[in-house]
């Protein structure tokens, strides 16, 4: 396997994001503590401290449990470990359900964290949040589409932008993010078509996750990708490698050495 692209060697801002747009696509993985926000600093240009460290570190099943404590903790966590990377606090479910609620989370996570963003899910119905927050100064990240948050009221994971109408109102829905003030939107588990459709309408950078090839940057969850998360695997997640495999391995050596007392050797003791 040859890697061709350089390591990312400056810090990354806003202003590189948006520049960013039409030129390179634009690199994003979770992280949700500071052991593996080391592993991908200089590797990547953003990291999601996602909500989805609800399921894949929690071991819950939707990420509507998780707290504003909970993130800030892990975004805490991953600031300590990564410093080129924009890092983005994924504000949790009920934290921004009012203008107030949302200027008041999303300002502990400027104070409490080094987060140079947070997220928000959800489209125009929202857009006066995210005004409120970029009025207020805090950059906000939008996230349209498949949005894990609306999971109950939506009955499940859904799949947008099958229809000419929907595709529409994905598009208005992005529309309304740039001009509140967003950043860039994450366009989750949409039809291809929609996701040009939506990239082409705006000029801040979109980042797909579940939305093929055509938006501005591809965003994943760094335990689906690597293999660690098994409970399920949805269509767009390539394995860059077997992570679960590769541990069970390691432990099974380890026990036999164990068992077998040929570790510790000479070499491991004092
Ligand atoms: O919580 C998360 O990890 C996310 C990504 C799926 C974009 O929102």
């Amino acid at each position: 396997m040859s890697i061709q692209t350089p390591k990312i060697e400056k810090k990354v801002t806003l202003n590189t994001i948006a520049k960013m747009k039409g030129t390179e696509p634009i690199t994003m993985v979770t992280a949700y503590d500071a052991l593996f926000a080391q592993l991908f600093d200089g590797e990547v240009e953003m990291i999601l401290v996602g909500d989805s460290l609800n399921m894949s570190f929690l071991g819950k099943e939707d990420t509507l449990s998780a707290t504003m404590d909970q993130m800030i903790y892990h975004t805490q966590a991953v600031c300590n470990g990564a410093k080129l990377p924009l890092i983005v606090l994924d504000m949790p479910f009920g934290s921004y359900s009012t203008v107030e609620d949302a200027i008041h989370n999303a300002t502990r996570a400027y104070q409490e964290t080094n987060a140079q963003a947070v997220k928000i899910e959800g489209g125009k119905e929202r857009a006066s949040i995210v005004k409120a927050l970029t009025q207020n100064s805090i950059a906000v990240l939008g996230h349209i589409g498949l949005m894990p948050q609306f999971l109950r009221s939506d009955g499940g994971y859904k799949i947008r932008g099958k229809t000419p109408e929907d595709i529409h109102a994905l598009v208005e829905d992005a529309q309304a993010l740039e001009a509140a003030g967003a950043f860039a939107i994450v366009v989750e588990g949409v039809k291809v078509e929609a996701a040009l459709a939506i990239t082409k309408a705006v000029s801040i950078p979109t980042i797909g996750i579940g939305a093929g090839n055509v938006t501005d940057g591809q965003v994943l969850v760094w335990s689906d990708m690597f293999g660690f998360f098994e409970a399920f695997r949805p269509k767009f997640v390539k394995q860059y490698m077997d992570g679960a495999k590769q541990i069970r391995q390691g432990l099974a050596l380890f026990r036999d050495e164990v068992k077998e007392r040929t570790f510790p050797s000479e070499a491991y003791s004092y």
